[in-house]
């Protein structure tokens, strides 16, 4: 299954942000998607519990997993795709173990000096590593918060250039994109007319996220998206938190498409724990065999 790693080592810099609209975006087009949180503070994790409040009837679920770093990363089979957001000052060894599973790698970049220079330093790390150097892992940068009154979209855009990494779009700087997030919700859960400006910003990321998920085989499994509409949202829509009974609703609407789906149950169910050396490879080994 496809794995798409947010990563910058600069903490700030868009990372939950641009993670939690890519879970969405690939959640309202009808995959199931798997939300990893590599990051101690779990942010996504939180965002996925306020998530959990609303009734989104469009979209697929997306099912949380707290990632150990100091494990070796291994996505659960059956969900169609991993979305995995990292934190700030992930370097060295905990770096190279989120790229070892990592099939894209998008880096949000803001528009200052610091920024640009952070990121350059990342970008350097990464290029060290064989799976990114040798494009089996493919790497791009997204320009975030950008003031289209300034030249910041063309700074970062000569900046990556200089780099060789591929500039894939950049996103404005809006408050929506904050209310949004601190709701448990993103962009692409609106209805479109009020989105308008900002989804044509995301139709060059996802392509090129598209595109570089096809050169490596591993293009998100689409299933049946529910087409219903999602009704105006939270204080979007200036009324109280949703009730108990759109969240009951909420948790309604998964359960079949979780029990329908075998091999996804078995991802979301919390793994026991994992035993190590050769009493562990013995202990996993027979449990293959008795699958
Ligand atoms: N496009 C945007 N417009 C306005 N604010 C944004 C935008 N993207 C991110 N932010 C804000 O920037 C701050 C840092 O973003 P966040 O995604 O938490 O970064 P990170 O995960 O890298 O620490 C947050 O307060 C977030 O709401
Ligand atoms: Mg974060």
């Amino acid at each position: 299954m496809p794995v798409v790693a947010v990563v910058n080592c600069k903490g700030g810099s868009g990372k939950s942000t641009l993670a939690t609209h890519l879970a969405a975006h690939y959640a309202n087009a009808g995959s199931p998607v798997m939300l990893g949180d590599v990051d101690r503070q779990q942010s996504t994790q939180s965002w996925l519990r306020l998530r959990g409040m609303h009734n989104l009837q469009r979209s697929a679920p997306i099912v949380g997993w707290a990632v150990d770093p100091k494990r070796v990363l291994r996505p659960p089979a059956g969900v169609s795709l991993v979305v995995l957001d990292t934190p700030g000052g992930l370097r060295g060894f905990d770096l190279a173990r989120v790229v070892a599973f990592a099939d894209v790698i998008v880096m949000p970049v803001c528009n200052s000096v610091f920024d640009r220079e952070s990121a350059a330093e990342c970008h350097a790390e990464l290029m060290t590593l064989p799976r990114v150097a040798s494009g089996r892992c493919k790497l791009a940068a997204v320009g975030m918060r950008i003031d289209s009154r300034t030249k910041a979209a063309d700074v970062l855009a000569t900046w990556a250039r200089g780099l060789k990494l591929p500039f894939i779009g950049v996103l404005r700087e809006a408050q929506v994109y904050v209310r949004c997030v601190e709701q448990g919700l993103t962009l692409f859960d609106l209805p479109d007319e009020q989105t308008k400006t900002d989804l044509a910003q995301w139709k060059p990321i996802i392509e090129w996220l598209e595109a570089a998920l096809r050169v490596a085989n591993k293009p998100p499994v689409r299933r049946d998206p529910v087409l219903i509409r999602t009704p105006l949202p939270g204080s979007l829509r200036d009324e109280a938190t949703p009730s108990l009974h759109q969240a009951a609703t909420r948790v309604e609407s998964v359960l079949p498409l979780i029990q329908r789906r075998p091999a996804f149950a078995d991802a979301v169910r919390p793994s026991p724990p994992r035993l190590s050396g050769w009493f562990g490879w013995l202990t996993a080994a027979r449990a293959g065999s008795a699958r």
